[in-house]
This record gives structure tokens, sequence and C-alpha cells, in this order.
């Protein structure tokens, strides 16, 4: 009878531990399905943070892309506006520039005439009073200064016009579409455009090539391309307060179906461990509200993306860096914008 009781103790404890083994090992799977689902998820998760950041990026690249818009339909406006009252002010200094060169030879020939009668001792009171006159009104320094005046008026009319010019090269508003552009003038409009960022402390020295035919390119965004360039370049050098030996250099040239644009500097140079990331969007070495990082992912995007080229630069810390980027001269006929 204890045999019997014992033999079935030990069953029912055989069973009960074949019960826990398998419990166990079906414990054992869930924990490593779960593993698995776990790691799985935490993948997600980064997947998921890197898609949102990525779509912060194009969202801000958008709102950019959306302000550049206005500000460039607001400048084409002002542009348009300020044309006529520029040209008729340098058309009114024009004319008043050569009304006075005949005007002053009239008064030559009034200082003759009174001359003759001051040595025939003839109309002495009128003479005496034409004399005082021309003390009061000062008449050597008016008929000295009054075309001074009217040069540098002119001059400065030429600059309005100019960086009209640019503005309405750099506006283009809705134009996205391929047009023949001298890339030279494109060039020297948008050193107009960004004078102020570099002609305190840096010199420029143009090579523009003079055989360049027409390219077929977006000016606006080219433009664009180019003036970030042209601005980092001058930020680069902005170390150098004296202003004696930093230049900037822009050369053209032709290679082939190319149109080929250097953009130089004698700044700081990129370092080596920084420069496999100056394209990507948001990359700055620059401080909170002096640089934003999308200069050159912009320029990149327009000249690689938008016009089929190629962007590339050198550096070398403390000698300076060179920009390059070659445009085919016939434009990117594929590429729908
Ligand atoms: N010519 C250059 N010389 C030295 N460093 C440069 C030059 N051009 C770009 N860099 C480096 O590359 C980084 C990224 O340039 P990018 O134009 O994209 O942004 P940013 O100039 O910092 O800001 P943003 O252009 O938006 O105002 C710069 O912060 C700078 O460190
Ligand atoms: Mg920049």
């Amino acid at each position: 009878m204890y045999r019997r009781f014992f033999e079935r103790e030990r069953i029912g404890r055989k069973q009960a531990e074949d019960l826990l083994e398998e419990r166990s090992r079906e414990l054992y799977l869930s924990n490593q399905k779960l593993a698995a689902l776990a790691i799985k998820l935490e993948k997600e998760v980064v997947r998921a943070r890197a898609d949102l950041e990525r779509r912060k990026a194009l969202e801000n690249q958008l709102a950019l892309g959306q302000k550049m818009e206005s500000v460039g339909q607001l400048a084409a406006g002002v542009a348009h506006e300020l044309n006529t009252p520029i040209q008729f002010v340098g058309d009114n200094i024009n004319f008043l520039k050569s009304g006075f060169d005949d005007v002053e030879s009239l008064l030559a020939a009034v200082d003759t005439l009174l001359e003759k009668c001051q040595s025939a001792d003839i109309l002495e009171d009128d003479v005496q009073a034409i004399d005082k006159l021309c003390d009061q009104i000062d008449l050597d320094f008016l008929r000295e200064e009054i075309p001074l005046a009217a040069t540098q008026a002119l001059d400065g009319t030429k600059t309005l016009t100019r960086i009209v010019r640019a503005m309405k090269v750099f506006s283009h508003p809705g134009s996205r579409s391929f047009e023949k552009v001298d890339l030279n003038q494109l060039i020297e409009a948008t050193l107009s455009v960004s004078r102020s960022e570099w002609k305190y402390h840096v010199q420029l020295v143009r090579e523009l090539s003079d055989d360049l035919p027409l390219i077929s390119c977006l000016p606006g965004e080219l433009s664009q391309a180019l003036l970030n360039l042209i601005v980092n370049a001058a930020n680069a050098m902005s170390g150098d307060t004296a202003g004696l030996k930093s230049v900037l250099t822009v050369r053209t040239h032709r290679d082939g179906n190319y149109a080929v644009v250097e953009i130089s500097d004698t700044g700081c140079g990129i370092p080596e461990e920084i420069q496999h990331r100056v394209f990507d969007p948001f990359f700055t070495t620059k401080g909170v509200g002096e640089g934003t990082g999308q200069g050159l992912s912009i320029s990149y995007r327009i000249v690689v993306k938008l016009h089929r080229g190629t962007m590339s630069f050198d550096s070398v810390v403390g000698e300076g860096t060179t920009f390059q980027i070659r445009i085919p001269i016939n434009g990117a006929p594929e590429v729908y914008v």
C-alpha cells in the first residue's frame, strides 16, 4: 500500500516537474520574443525620431523657401518702383550738369566783359555791384563745386541703378524656368548685393573670363548659391580686422560644356575633421544668431540637384578655401523644377 502511495506521489511529482519545465520553457521563449520585440521597438523609435528630424528640416527649408520667395517678390516690386525715379533723377542731373556747362561759358564771357569795363574805367558802379554780388554768393566756390556735385550725384544714381539691377536679378519672382544668362553679370550683381559683407575688410579680385557663352540656368537660384559662397568667404576672413591681406578672388572660365566659377578666400580654412559635414543641413560652426548652417546645403541643392552641376572645395587651415562650382552651359533640360 505504501509502495503504491509513493509510486503515485513520484508520478505526480514527475508530472508537476514536467509541467514546470514546460512552463519555464514557454516563459523563456516568451522572454526571447519580448526581447526581440523590444529591440525592434527601439529601432522603430530611432527611425521615427530620424523621420521627425528629417521632416522638421524639410519644413524649415520649405518655410525658408517661402520666406525667400516673398522677400524676392517684395524686392522685385521695390526694384520696379525705384527704376523710374532713379532714371529721371539721373536724367535731370545730367541736364543740370550740361546746363551749368553752358552757364559757365556765359560766366566766362561776363568775366571778360567786366575786365574790359574795369580797364576802360567805365560802368564802375555796375562793375562794383556785380563784384559785390559775386562775393556774397561765393561765385568762385559755386563754379568749382557745382560740376563736382553733379558728377558725384550722377555716380550715386549709377550705384543705385546697379543695386536695382542686382535686386531684379535676385528676386526673379516666380521665375522657375531656365534662362540664358551672362554668368559674369550674374556674379557682378551678386557681388553688388553682398558688398556690405566684404567691402570693409576684403580686397576683391575679379578674374572673369571674356569668352564665356551665355549659360542656361535659374538666375535667381544660382545667384543665391553664389551669394552663400561669397558670404561664407567674407565671414571666414572676418578675423582680419586690419583688412590688409584678406583677398576674395572670383574666377570664371569655360571647361568644355561647363562654366566654372571659383570663389577663393584667404580666410581661416575648414579643418579636415569637419570637411565631410559642411554640406549637411544645419551644420554650422558659427555662433547662435550668426549662422543657421543652411548656406552650403542650399547652394549644393541648387547647383547639383537643380542645375545638374558639381560643387567641391579645397581648404587649408590658416591659408584659405576655394569653392568650385561647375554648371552645364546648356542647362539641364531633363530637370523639371
Ligand atoms: N569659405 C569658408 N571658410 C571656412 N569655413 C567655411 C567656409 N564656408 C563654409 N565654412 C564652414 O562650413 C560651415 C557651414 O557653412 P554654411 O554656409 O552651410 O552655414 P553657415 O555659414 O554656418 O550659416 P548660414 O550660411 O546659414 O548663415 C560654416 O559654419 C563654416 O564652419
Ligand atoms: Mg553660410
